[in-house]
């Protein structure tokens, strides 16, 4: 990356699953350098790794930073229960300049205007789990106080652990967070149910376990890379009267995967509107 595309200082708040995903592509990709990277991480264990495996500054809390952030990224990378308690501490560090960046599912632009200034530029994020091997997909979306070179940063930032999109509405949030957030434990179920109805049907567990991963990791990544549709591909393998068909008849039936799928992304979005209101 050009030095013009820096992103700047990180104020990483948490290290988790995600957070740790984000850190450990940006230092491997050399998105940032290890200097850039500012870690608050109660968790000792987690905070040593950082510290000892790429020389990362750590600090137990905020209070305790003791080297400068110039115009940083504060990203809040904690679960949304703990945000209350997080946030709030998170005052006496903001200013003009200062970006914040959330990828806590659930918790609206509002909350941070709320609590840290309503003239803070604050984007938020939609990340999914593929995001731990660099094949996420993370919808973002700004408030009015965010300008084009943050956008910028943002999309540097979390571009290192897959494609990024922006929505305009926030609103559709609670979608996206039902589509692509969730949306990978669906296809878990997918290769689990269709490894059981291989065992069901005769197959030892080891070999339907190990067909239906591939079957369903192959078909992602030939759906990824191939120019035509989904709906093609699945028309190319579908031979008329075949094997296929017969099965795509049962899924693609009134009662079938589309009605079921249609039904647990209104399920998802409606919890993450209660979610976001509670
Ligand atoms: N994982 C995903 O696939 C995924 C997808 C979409 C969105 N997200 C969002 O990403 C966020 C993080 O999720 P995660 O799965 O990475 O959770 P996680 O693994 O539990 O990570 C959260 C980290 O923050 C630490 N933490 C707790 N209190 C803190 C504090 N006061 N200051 C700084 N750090 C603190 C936790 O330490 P302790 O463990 O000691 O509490 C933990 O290491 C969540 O808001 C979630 O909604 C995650």
């Amino acid at each position: 990356m050009s030095a013009d595309k820096q992103p700047g200082r990180i104020l990483m708040v948490g290290a988790g699953k995600m957070g740790g995903a984000l850190i450990e592509s940006w230092l491997l990709k050399k998105t940032i350098n290890p200097s850039d990277v500012v870690l608050v991480e109660p968790r000792v264990s987690r905070a040593k790794y950082f510290r000892d495996a790429y020389s990362l500054y750590t600090f137990e809390t905020p209070e305790a930073i003791n080297t400068g952030l110039g115009d940083a990224t504060i990203l809040f990378a904690v679960k949304p229960q703990a945000m209350d308690e997080v946030v709030p501490l998170y005052k006496p560090l903001v200013r003009p300049g200062r970006l914040i960046l959330s990828i806590a599912a659930g918790t609206p632009i509002s909350y941070f205007e709320q609590h840290l200034g309503q003239d803070m530029a604050v984007v938020r994020a939609m990340p999914n789990t593929p995001a731990s091997i660099g094949h996420g997909i993370t919808v973002l979306c700004a408030n009015k106080n965010v300008t084009k070179e943050q956008k910028d940063r943002c999309e540097t930032l979390i571009g290192a652990v897959g494609k990024v999109e922006w929505i305009d509405d926030e609103q559709l949030m609670n979608v996206v967070t039902a589509v692509s957030g969730s949306g990978p434990a669906y296809v878990f179920l997918l290769i689990e149910t269709l490894a059981q109805a291989g065992i069901s049907a005769g197959l030892s567990t080891d070999l339907a376990n190990r067909l239906a991963l591939s079957t369903v990791a192959g078909a992602g990544a030939l759906a990824d890379q191939a120019e035509e549709s989904p709906a093609m591909l699945r028309k190319n393998v579908t031979s008329p009267g075949g094997t296929t068909s017969a099965a795509l008849e049962i899924l693609m039936a009134d009662e079938g995967l589309g009605s079921l799928i249609e039904r647990a992304v209104v399920a998802a979005k409606e919890r993450g509107r209660q979610l976001s209101e509670s």
